[in-house]
């Protein structure tokens, strides 16, 4: 599976919803997560992630690591999304800031 990461807190681009053949995104207040359950692995989503946020699991960073179990538990419960969204208006300032899980909004 892939897995969205850190960066993504508070970014919540949504490039990577337009580009998922399966629908795998689901959404909370200030993050997506993928379900390990759909993901394909088609890669479609990484390159388009404007944070730079995504990645398959056996090559996430290792500070990445918890995000995996992060991925499966907010995935079971938020609902998917399917189409793209306008980010947030401060989605730029927070893009590239380390360590934002004490901001992920479950
Ligand atoms: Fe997040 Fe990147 Fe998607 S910021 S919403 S993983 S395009």
């Amino acid at each position: 599976t892939h897995v969205v990461t850190d960066n993504c807190i508070k970014c919540k681009y949504t490039d990577c919803v337009e580009v998922c053949p399966v629908d795998c995104f689901h959404e909370g207040p200030n993050f997506l997560a993928i379900d390990p359950a759909e993901c394909i692995d088609c890669t479609l989503c990484v390159e388009v992630c404007p944070a730079h946020a995504i990645f398959e699991e056996d090559e996430l960073p290792p500070d990445q690591g918890h995000f995996l179990a992060i991925n499966a538990d907010l995935a079971s419960r938020w609902p998917v999304l399917d189409h793209i969204l306008d980010a947030p208006p401060d989605a730029d300032d927070w893009n590239g800031i380390a360590n934002k899980l004490e901001y992920l909004d479950r």
